[in-house]
């Protein structure tokens, strides 16, 4: 699996989402307890902007109508089937990588 350099640690604070773009994908990075997570940026319902998100838990509420996601598992917690992509994600040193899927 070959991972991308996508940010640097300092651009994705504590608490808070950052979308990038790479592989003609939309991705959202978060850093929640120290640990980095990487779901797709585009809510299924109707496009919003999952990194502009707030927390609530384990949950990422979209901002624009307030559909939950888990950023662990990328599912949703009202509807076992609905579920948006998660990605590998890792840190190196200052670097945060990204695998994509092949
Ligand atoms: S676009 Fe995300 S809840 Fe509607």
């Amino acid at each position: 699996m070959a991972f991308i350099p996508v940010a640097t640690i300092d651009e994705i604070p504590e608490g808070k989402g950052k979308c990038i773009e790479v592989g003609g994908r939309e991705i959202a990075i978060f850093c929640m307890g120290g640990d980095l997570y990487a779901i797709s940026n585009v809510c299924p319902h109707q496009g919003g902007p999952l990194a502009e998100g707030k927390f609530e838990g384990d949950m990422v509420v979209c901002p624009w109508h307030q559909w939950r996601f888990n950023i662990k598992t990328g599912r949703s917690p009202v509807s076992p089937k609905l579920k948006i992509e998660t990605y590998p994600i890792k840190r190196e040193d200052n670097r945060i990588m990204i695998a994509l899927p092949e």
